[in-house]
């Protein structure tokens, strides 16, 4: 039996084809508020959390945009309570491996950016698995951050750099903002031009500082998993409407 041909999910007509965010970077806020609303565990939220990630991956590949970043777990979320941090990481390699076969077929490249020594062996396999395999793919990149704090990232370009120059291998005046970004866990990735935060919360809470610079911010009360194609054409729409000056003066002056 042949596979069911996918739906491919057409740009609305109002938006500018020629005009979308080429990376669209997503802090997916209000999976256990979403959850508490309902009367469920928090991890039903997570779990529906993935759903809608996931349809989020496709309105981006379809419509256009050439990347996506989504925040899977901070520095800080090790905080949480043991049995949540665990089924987070359970979550991501049951996902990774369960989808891995679909993000073949629809030629996603998927990378991982963070601190992954720190995460669990068998996680850690699999996301070496699934960047080996989607390596060659030419679709959209996507990029899951886990275990990734914008601090401990530029601290950690700062120490490979000032080791550099201890052995003399640079000097000082040649770090430059091109040199830098090598060694941040993004290097070769292009910068966010949008990103989206859902649940209200007006905060970057540590996601990719440095290349975060003049990202256009667009912020929604809607939590995570409820954010869908209506809530995504907002936000694009949102981001058409601004004007981006890059600390310049804009047209409109
Ligand atoms: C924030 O909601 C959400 C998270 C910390 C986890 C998000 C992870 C996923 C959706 C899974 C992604 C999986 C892969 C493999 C890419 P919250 O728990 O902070 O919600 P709250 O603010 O309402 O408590």
């Amino acid at each position: 039996m042949s596979a069911k041909p996918r739906v491919v999910h057409e740009l609305p007509t109002d938006l500018d084809r020629n005009r979308l965010p080429r990376h669209v970077a997503v802090i997916m806020d209000g999976n256990g508020r979403w959850a508490k609303r309902r009367g469920l565990p928090r991890t039903m939220g997570h779990r529906r959390g993935v759903d809608a990630l996931k349809a989020l991956l496709r309105y981006c590949r379809d419509w256009g945009v050439e990347a996506l970043t989504a925040y899977a777990f901070s520095t800080e979320n090790w905080g949480r309570p043991l049995e949540e941090v665990e089924f987070l990481m359970a979550l991501f390699e049951r996902v990774l491996m369960r989808e891995l076969r679909e993000m073949m077929e629809e030629e996603v490249r998927i990378r991982f950016v963070g601190n992954l020594q720190a995460l669990p062996a068998s996680l850690q396999e699999k996301i070496a698995l699934s960047m080996e395999e989607t390596r060659d793919n030419r679709g959209i990149w996507f990029t899951v951050a886990t275990n990734y704090g914008g601090r401990e990232e530029i601290i950690r370009a700062c120490r490979t750099i000032a080791a550099q120059v201890l052995r003399g291998e640079i000097e000082p005046e040649a770090i430059d903002e091109s040199l830098f970004e090598k060694h941040l866990y993004t290097a070769g990735i292009c910068h966010p031009d949008l990103l989206i935060r859902t649940s209200g919360e007006l905060r970057i809470s540590n996601f990719l500082l440095w290349q975060m610079a003049y990202a256009e911010i667009y912020v929604t009360d809607t939590l995570w998993p409820d954010f869908d194609r209506t809530e995504f054409y907002r936000a694009l729409s949102s981001y058409q409407k601004r004007e981006r000056r890059f600390g310049k003066v804009g047209s409109r002056e």
